[in-house]
């Protein structure tokens, strides 16, 4: 199998993860923070070692303020919904919004009455700062921007767009689930108030984690109340960090899967252009000299996360993926990969787009094993 879906999930992992993951799951077993036994403390300590490498990686100042959740969206729900909202407040987003941030947003529009703009992306930074200044209101309380579509692998201009919202003293929220493991991100020095992300992506770690980080004094209200192993005779949520944000039991063995990730990922040599880029970069030259294939989102000297988008002819991307998978053994994403905003944008919300997505592990023959694939079924199909 060829495994091209990697934006979704990554596979495989680095051996470590699922070493880390075991060992939790075999040796500690016990609740972290939830007594002072040896297992307990050992169980605490991989959930306080995970938040402190987190926060060094990410550049969050205070490691307590790394949370953890079982994915990306239930960090983003936390980072949205938390925020204090009134009838009439506004937000600036993107076109480029995956469901995780563009559903919580809708969500508080019907619940408060929150109205967002959605500013479009193409390319063009200077053009798309304008907009997003020109989108600045006095009720404006929240930019929540994507660091990198998941369709195109386009990068949207973060620190910019950090910059126009830090001048006018309004919070930023970054999506990083498609650049974190691919790309350096460090949240004080690009100015991002808050900013969530997968474990289970580019970062190689396991399914069931999720980060969000917080820099500064913004004030959360916690989406779940409960147990936290500690201030245990008040009946209100703690107020301390990361208490007020984390109720119940964590994902302890998921997150030694992640705190193994992340120290995979920072051994490897992140100053440069990652593998996997340089591997986006071969398959969409070569797309790009199949005749009858149509490329999405940047041109290949362009910063492109190591995503390609594509569609054969005007044949329906399920159909494409369909027969890559059956007949060629390659995993690739169609359709509209949650992000229907995207692909209104792209003109392309009738038949989706075939996404192939690549990760360290790939390599430059299965790169050629796909294109000849891709090569081959746009034949057939110019047969018929
Ligand atoms: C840009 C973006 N945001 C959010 C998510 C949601 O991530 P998760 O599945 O970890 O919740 C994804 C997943 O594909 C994504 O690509």
């Amino acid at each position: 199998m060829i495994y091209f879906d990697q934006a979704a999930s990554s596979h495989p992992k680095p051996p470590v993860v699922g070493e880390a993951m075991l060992y939790a799951l075999n040796e500690i077993g016990a609740n972290p923070g939830r007594g002072s036994h040896k297992l307990a403390k050992e169980a605490a300590g991989i959930i306080t070692k995970t938040r402190k490498t987190a926060s060094r990686i990410f550049g969050c100042s205070d490691p307590k303020k790394v949370l953890f959740y079982q994915n990306a969206t239930a960090a983003l729900n936390q980072a949205i919904k938390g925020l204090r909202w009134s009838k009439g407040d506004h937000v600036i987003a993107t076109t480029f919004e995956h469901n995780s941030i563009r559903r919580p947003l809708e969500s508080i529009n019907k619940q408060y009455g929150v109205s967002v703009t959605y500013v479009p992306w193409n390319g063009d930074e200077s053009e798309f700062l304008k907009q997003i200044g020109n989108s600045i209101r006095t009720e404006t309380r929240l930019i929540a921007v994507t660091h990198a579509s998941n369709v195109t692998g386009a990068v949207t201009p973060v620190e910019q767009i950090a910059s126009v919202a830090n001048q006018s003293d309004i919070p930023i929220l970054v999506d990083a689930s498609q650049t974190a493991g691919h790309k350096t991100l460090h949240m004080r020095n690009m100015g991002i108030d808050m900013m969530a992300l997968p474990g289970h992506k580019g970062l190689l770690g396991p399914q069931g984690t999720g980060m969000l980080m917080i820099e500064g004094d913004i004030d959360l209200h916690p989406l779940n109340h409960g147990g936290t192993g500690s201030y245990s005779e008040n009946p209100g949520q703690p107020s301390q960090w990361p208490e007020r944000l984390e109720s119940g039991t964590l994902n302890t063995p998921g997150i030694a899967g992640l705190h193994a990730a992340m120290q995979s990922y920072e051994t490897r040599n992140i100053g440069n252009v990652p593998r996997e880029t340089i591997l986006s970069q071969t398959v969409l030259q070569g797309l790009k000299q199949i005749e009858g294939i149509t490329c999405y989102g940047p041109d290949v000297q362009d910063e492109r996360m190591p995503i390609v988008a594509f569609n054969v002819l005007n044949i329906p991307s399920q159909e494409i993926a369909m027969v890559l998978d059956s007949h060629y053994d390659i995993a690739v994403r169609a359709g509209l990969h949650c992000s229907p905003l995207t692909h209104e944008t792209l003109n392309t919300t009738n038949r989706g787009v075939v996404r192939a997505s690549f990760s360290m592990y790939n390599t430059e023959e299965e790169a050629e094993q796909f294109l000849q694939a891709i090569q081959e079924v746009t034949e057939s199909y110019n047969l018929v």
